[in-house]
Formats: C-alpha cells, sequence, structure tokens
C-alpha cells in the first residue's frame, strides 16, 4: 500500500484552489502514493462553541478529545487520521483565511494538540484503559504538509495574512510544513490552467510531498523544500512582530523569539536553539503552552460571588439598532 495523501481545497468548486491540489496529487498518484479530495465547501461543519468539552476531556483523561457535536468535520478529522500528508489550498478573502478555514482550524483547536492528547494516552494506558477510550493513536503518527494560499489581488501585501493563518491547521497535531506556494494575481487568468508556471510548481508539490513520505530519515522527511527560506528559522515564513519595549521580536506563526538584526543588508532574526525548540511548531512549545494551561487556568467556583458580581451584567439587556429588512438587497 502507497502512502496516503490528502488534499483539502477550500476554494469554489473547480477553481484555482481545487485544481491547484488536484494536480499536486495526480503527481503524488504517479508516485504511487494513494490520495484522496476533500472539498471543505462540501462538509457541513459548524462553528465551534467554545464549550472546552473536548480540551478538558483530555486534560482530565475522561474523553478522547471529540466535539461533543458531530457533524461532517468527522468526515475531515478521520481523513487525516487516515493520512501521512496533507496538501491544502486556500483562498484569501480580506488579506486572510476564508471563514469556512477558521471554522475548521477552530474545531481541530486545543483538542488535537498532540502535547494533551500524549499525556492522555500514556495515562489512560498506564491506568489500563483499553485503546477504544483513550486518544486516537493515530494522532501522534508523523505527517508532512504542503499550504497554497491564493489570491486574487495583483498586490502581494493583499495575500499577506492568509499563508500564515494555514499553520494554524497543521500545528496542533505537530503536523511539518515542507513546502509553501503563494499565488497572487489569480484574477489575471480566468484559471490557473491559463498560467503554465504554476501548474509547474504544484507538479513540485507533488513531488516534494511523495519525496517527504518517501524519506527514510526523520531530517530527510522534514527537509526544507519551498522556493525561499524566509526570515524565521523554524517555520520559514516573514510574519514579525516587535515586542512592546521594541527590543526583541516573534515570530507571529510559531512563537519563536529573540533578536533583529541585519546581516549583509539583509533584515535577518537571531532566534537560539533553545528558543527555536519553544516555538509551537516543536514539542518543547506546546508542551510549554499545555502545562501552562493545566496549572495556571482556573477552574469554575474559584470566585464564590461570581453569580452575584454578573447580575448587573444580566440585567442589563439592549436590543441591536432598528433594522430596516427592505433596505438591504439588491433590488
Ligand atoms: C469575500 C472575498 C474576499 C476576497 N478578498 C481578497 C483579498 O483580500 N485579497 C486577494 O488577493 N483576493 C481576495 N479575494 C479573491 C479570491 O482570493 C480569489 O477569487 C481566489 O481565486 C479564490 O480562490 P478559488 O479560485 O480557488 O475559489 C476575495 C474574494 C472574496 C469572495
Amino acid at each position: 500500500m502507497g502512502k496516503k495523501i490528502l488534499g483539502i481545497s477550500f476554494g469554489r468548486k473547480m477553481s484555482n484552489c481545487d485544481i491547484m491540489v488536484k494536480h499536486a496529487l495526480m503527481e503524488c498518484e504517479r508516485r504511487g502514493c494513494e490520495t484522496a479530495f476533500i472539498r471543505a465547501d462540501d462538509l457541513n461543519v459548524s462553528n465551534c462553541t467554545g464549550c472546552i468539552a473536548c480540551t478538558i476531556g483530555t486534560m482530565t483523561g475522561r474523553g478522547r478529545g471529540y466535539c461533543v457535536r458531530h457533524d461532517d468535520f468527522d468526515i475531515l478529522d478521520e481523513n487525516i487520521m487516515q493520512s501521512d500528508a496533507l496538501i491544502v489550498a486556500c483562498p484569501t478573502y480580506e488579506t486572510s483565511v476564508t471563514g469556512r478555514f477558521k471554522t475548521i482550524c477552530d474545531r481541530i483547536g486545543p483538542s488535537h494538540d498532540i502535547t494533551f492528547r500524549k499525556a492522555a494516552y500514556d495515562e489512560g494506558l498506564a491506568a489500563g484503559k483499553p485503546e477504544s477510550k483513550l486518544p486516537d493513536v493515530r494522532s501522534f503518527k508523523k505527517r508532512t504538509a504542503a499550504l497554497i494560499s491564493v489570491g486574487g489581488a495583483m498586490t502581494e501585501n493583499w495575500i499577506a495574512l492568509t499563508l500564515p493563518m494555514m499553520y494554524e491547521l497543521t500545528f496542533p497535531l505537530g503536523i511539518d510544513v515542507i513546502d509553501t506556494v503563494e499565488y497572487y494575481g489569480a484574477m489575471a487568468h480566468e484559471s490557473v490552467l491559463g498560467y503554465p508556471e504554476m501548474m509547474e510548481r504544484m507538479t513540485a508539490v507533488g513531488c516534494h510531498i511523495a519525496d517527504s513520505v518517501e524519506a527514510d530519515s526523520e531530517e530527510e522527511r522534514v527537509r526544507w523544500r519551498g522556493e525561499e527560506e524566509g526570515v524565521c528559522p523554524v517555520c520559514h515564513t516573514r510574519l514579525l512582530q516587535v515586542s512592546h519595549d521594541a527590543k526583541t521580536v516573534d515570530c507571529v506563526v510559531c512563537g519563536s523569539h529573540g533578536e533583529l538584526c541585519v546581516v549583509d543588508g539583509k533584515i535577518r532574526v537571531s532566534f537560539s536553539k533553545e528558543e527555536q525548540e519553544r516555538s509551537r511548531l516543536r514539542w518543547g512549545g506546546k508542551l510549554e503552552h499545555s502545562t501552562e494551561i493545566k496549572t495556571q487556568a482556573q477552574p469554575s467556583g474559584t470566585i464564590k460571588n461570581l453569580k452575584e458580581l454578573k447580575a448587573p451584567y444580566a440585567a442589563f439587556v439592549r436590543d441591536p439598532f432598528p433594522f430596516d429588512p427592505d433596505a438591504y438587497g439588491n433590488h
């Protein structure tokens, strides 16, 4: 059996994202991989309500990390669990990912964080629980991904947040991103099929993913295959946030922290090896976060008179400003 590659498109039916992902999957099939394709818009996935039952379940060992709601997210979850690698494409809406993309990331959310799941798995196993009562063991499979962002605008900064946001889909499960493509100016072509260079790049995406799943060493599996090194040495993106005292910088995507420097006239970062291990893309950074939540989050009942304190807010009820439905619409 070949390795399993899952393609996920968040775009319109048979538009750019669909075709780009399918093209890369075709290359994976040529290389002997088995593939599956999901159009996110074909799935009926509701928003996370913030009940955190999934996370509390894994933290206490009472649950397996599943949402209390069961909808088509389960189909996507099962497909990710079966996969060895992902190829994901998302359109840019308002400089960032689409609403459905974010909805799906929230449903993956902390409940799929491998440090939460691994602790629950190990503790449950030690307590003699059967596999069927533990977080899915396939959560810990090593996977790689290629991320593709697409934007209609001709100016690159109109897609600036899309690719960085796409790491939200991969980091909870510790999926290693090995290639990224930012395709902007899509509206200058009727379809990406009229842009041979981009289609060739999708062939390369398929090759890179096939190479990574066939790799015989961990170093080769996670080797960065993107066209640019980027600025952050951990995630290869270019989105940095300046600290409040304006002395240091954080990588917004992966959380690596350090100093900005200029080498040979180029902006670079100096992130120590220790700081790089604290990235949320690495086990150390993930564990630090799950530990801070486990040890510092306050359980309900800590504030004894909370109901009383909330009373004025519960009593403060106001309607929205008046709305005339006839004033809306194109007629
Ligand atoms: C609501 C909405 C907002 C958009 N905002 C942007 C944007 O900020 N930047 C951009 O480059 N393209 C923007 N676009 C264009 C889409 O990114 C573009 O049509 C893309 O090709 C969609 O992917 P698809 O062809 O796979 O469906 C927007 C489109 C929609 C519908």
